[in-house]
């Protein structure tokens, strides 16, 4: 079973250092044309909505970092640390999401970058829609409606 808790300061660093390393094919040239250092990345982890730390049990598996955006939960990112990959964690963690804001937010929204064609697939697998190409960047922002409201903006 898996539970999830707000990261701790120790264990957002670990979080840091997996992203660092997992999203390496295009953090840091994303991060040159928004014209911010990793320092100043790294404190908007710390400031701007939550990171939760994912557990398998006791032992820590991943983590992921979310914004309340108005009625649309935004997921910055998804890390399962690399020996819990393709175990279905990732899987568990969106449709936890989904679940636990069916009722307050319309619409869950992600970025997935062209280097990454797994987790499109994932993400494809659960019904997330590409709304948006952000083609400088070689990204595109997926969606998934988790209420009415959300059904009816996607088919706009
Ligand atoms: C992408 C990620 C979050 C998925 O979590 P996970 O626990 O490994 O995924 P699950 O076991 O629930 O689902 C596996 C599915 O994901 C897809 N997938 C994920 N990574 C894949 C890869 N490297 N190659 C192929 N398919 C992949 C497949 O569709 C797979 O389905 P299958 O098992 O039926 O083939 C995880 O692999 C990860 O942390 N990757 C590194 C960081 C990252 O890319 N994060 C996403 C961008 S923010």
């Amino acid at each position: 079973m898996l539970t999830y808790k707000a990261a701790s300061p120790e264990q957002h660093e670990e979080f840091l250092q997996l992203m660092r390393v997992d999203a390496a094919d295009y953090l840091d040239y994303s991060l040159k044309l928004m014209r911010l250092t990793w320092q100043e990345f790294a404190e908007l982890t710390r400031t701007v909505g939550q990171v939760y730390a994912i557990y398998q049990d006791e032992r820590l598996v991943g983590f992921y970092w979310i914004e309340e955006r108005g009625r649309i939960l935004h997921l910055h990112g998804l890390f399962v640390k690399h020996p819990f990959q393709g175990k279905g964690i990732g899987t568990q963690v969106l449709n936890m999401l989904a679940d636990k804001y069916a009722s307050s937010m319309e619409t869950i929204e992600l970025g997935v970058h062209d280097s990454n064609p797994g987790a499109r697939s994932l993400y494809e697998k659960l019904e997330f829609k590409t709304v948006k190409r952000l083609a400088e960047v070689g990204f595109s922002v997926m969606q998934k409606p988790l209420s009415e409201k959300g059904r009816e903006r996607e088919s706009a």
